[in-house]
């Protein structure tokens, strides 16, 4: 069991790793003294933990809610928080509530977004279930919902209460989604931290054998790292956007393909490659790192080519767009060694260009 704490003054939390669900109820009361909980899930994740989260709850006398959203990325939308919002006003929910997000990041973003909102604010305690939610979306305070002009256009910074992770969830996710996950915990290895890094070369095979020791220390140093982040620039407005390492092309492939062909995870581990090259061309990185980056990529079960249909002329088409959005700049986190990043919004388009032909071919 470790503990890692997120320091925000007033907003600080705790986020727990290794504790199990079915104690969740017994820790949770250390950290309110509200009594009515609002559990946001869906029937995937309710199938397998709901019963264990909502009896653990009732044991230590919360009253318990449940609201369960149809699965999938289309359902972080307005429309489902107002249903969201009708179901807190139906329980009368009040300010000391807890709403509980039971799942992936698109339950935590939706749940944590009708939390930040309703009577502006009620508690959010994340209890993430899948490996891209436990080291990276319920840590933070990022909360959102889709346009169906664009991905996460309304939301807000709205730290939790808590975030509650147990490991044993990792069981029943399927193992493209734990491939996903492995695509942001490569990330914080190259943007923050190269001893981390070695380690995953070195035991990657056990982390997708789910050893629980091994998973406990990866789940920690990510969310150690990206703790330390988000205290010293909690509303991204320099620092945080090194955690976007792999998103420029990665955001742009998604995007193309309609959010259809790769999940979040397989498209940033492409945009890691794509960075990496670009690193390579404008001479910031050493002979051989491009390598190590490549293989633990190749080795966590992810794409490093461009193989959906898509025309590199379309995916410079997105970037641009996101130029015009940026004052002009297409902006890149870059390597420069392990461990270590640079955000440039220099890079030439040919280099652009190339790499991603390159990563087409
Ligand atoms: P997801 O929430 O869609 O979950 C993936 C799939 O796994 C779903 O079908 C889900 O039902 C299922 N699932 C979840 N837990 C399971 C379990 N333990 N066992 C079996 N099945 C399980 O996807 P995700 O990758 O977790 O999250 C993606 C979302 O996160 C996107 O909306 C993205 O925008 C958001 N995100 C937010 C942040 C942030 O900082 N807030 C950061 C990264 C991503
Ligand atoms: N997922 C990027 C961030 O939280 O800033």
């Amino acid at each position: 069991m470790k503990k890692v704490k997120v320091e925000l003054g007033k907003k600080s939390y705790h986020i727990l790793i290794g504790y199990p669900l079915d104690d969740i109820g017994r820790i949770l009361k250390k950290y309110t003294t509200g009594i009515k909980a609002l559990i946001i899930t869906n029937p995937r994740i309710a199938e397998y933990y709901l019963e264990t989260v909502d009896r653990s709850l009732r044991k230590l006398g919360f009253q318990v809610f449940v609201a369960q959203v149809p699965d999938g990325e289309e359902y972080k939308s307005l429309d489902e928080a107002s249903k969201l919002y009708a179901r807190c006003v139906e329980h009368r929910l009040e300010r000391e509530s807890i709403i509980l997000g039971l799942g992936g990041g698109v339950i935590g973003d939706l749940a944590g977004y009708v939390a930040a909102t309703f009577m502006r604010g009620l508690p959010i305690v994340q209890v993430p279930t899948t490996l891209l939610a436990q080291v990276d979306s319920s840590v933070g305070g990022k909360v959102a919902v889709n346009l169906p002009q664009g991905k996460n256009l309304v939301g807000s910074f709205y730290q939790p209460l808590l975030v509650y992770i147990d490991l044993a969830v990792l069981n029943t996710l399927p193992a493209e989604e734990m491939e996903a996950g492995l695509a942001e915990v490569i990330k914080y290895g190259i943007i923050l931290d190269k001893n981390f890094f070695g380690y995953l070369e070195r035991n990657i095979g056990r982390i997708r054998g789910l050893e629980s020791q091994v998973l406990e220390g990866v789940v920690s140093r990510c969310c150690t790292l990206k703790a330390m982040v988000v205290e010293k620039d909690e509303r991204e407005k320099g620092l945080r956007s090194i955690l976007n390492f792999g998103h420029t092309l990665g955001h742009a492939l998604e995007a193309l393909s309609q959010y259809k062909e790769y999940k979040h995870g397989q498209a940033v581990a492409i945009g890691m490659v794509g960075a990496t090259r670009i690193a390579e061309k404008m001479g910031l990185l050493k002979r051989g790192v491009g390598e190590r980056i490549e293989h633990l990529i190749g080795e966590a079960g992810l794409p490093r080519r461009i193989e959906a249909e898509l025309s590199i002329e379309g995916i410079i088409q997105i970037l641009s767009l996101d130029k015009k959005v940026r004052a002009g700049k297409v902006r890149f986190v870059l390597p420069e060694r392990i461990g270590r990043v640079v955000v440039r919004d220099d890079i030439p388009e040919q280099i652009v260009i190339d790499v991603v032909r390159g990563l087409m071919t």
